[in-house]
């Protein structure tokens, strides 16, 4: 189904109407809808209100190129106008634990949060803890997908890369994960019905 789009999708059709697109129309990303993509990706929730997602938002065609290449080739990375890598970064966000504090609980929110995290991750290998911040990632990576949906754009979620390769073409550090590659555009295909579970075989009721 193809949805015109003249007001932002509630948040059931946005779900009913993404589907994972591989082919995009060939024209540039309106690069205000761009910003408001991540920012509402941004209001995704997080334990501690950690926030550890970090995008790398990828349009430079030579980039994308060779993004495509550590991506096995896969061509909807050259074919969409922009293309979101989502990572996370658990060392950025041990860092600067504080600036996650709410601004209404003051320094003792600020010097509570750091405690917080000192206490929880201090002690813990790199590896670790960035797997635990890689669990919050994943949920700015499905808030973004429906948030790219609900304005009027399509994506499809990728883990089929080498992620040394896409660190070292992003200049980013060893100890950050991905969430996935997330190329955004304007479907250019309709993409497969769903096929899911029903909820009768995932849900138990008590
Ligand atoms: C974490 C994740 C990784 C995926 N990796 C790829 C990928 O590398 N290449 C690809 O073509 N599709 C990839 N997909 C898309 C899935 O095949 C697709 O979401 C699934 O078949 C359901 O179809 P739908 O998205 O159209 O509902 C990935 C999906 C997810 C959620």
């Amino acid at each position: 189904m193809t949805v015109t789009q003249t007001r932002p999708l509630s948040a059931t059709e946005a779900i009913e109407t993404r589907r994972s697109i591989r082919q995009f129309v060939q024209e540039p990303i309106d690069q205000n809808d761009l910003r408001e993509i991540l920012r509402l990706a941004s209001l995704a929730p997080s334990a501690w209100n950690a926030q550890t997602w970090r995008f790398a938002v990828v349009q430079d065609p030579q980039l994308k190129e060779r993004l495509q290449e550590a991506a096995y080739g896969q061509k909807q990375i050259g074919g969409a106008p922009a293309v979101i890598v989502v990572y996370s970064d658990m060392e950025d966000t041990l860092h600067n634990a504080e600036e996650t504090a709410h601004p209404g609980m003051g320094e003792a929110g600020r010097t509570g949060q750091r405690q917080t995290f000192d206490r929880a991750f201090g002690a813990q290998e790199e590896a670790q803890r960035g797997q635990w911040g890689l669990a919050q990632a994943n949920i700015a990576f499905g808030f973004l997908m429906i948030a790219a949906r609900g304005l009027g754009y399509d994506t499809v979620p990728m883990l089929g890369f080498d992620p040394q390769r896409v660190r070292e073409l992003l200049g980013l550090p060893a100890h950050v994960q991905f969430a996935g590659l997330l190329p955004v555009g304007k479907r250019a295909e309709e993409g497969f019905p769903h096929h899911r579970h029903s909820v009768d075989r995932i849900a138990k009721f008590y």
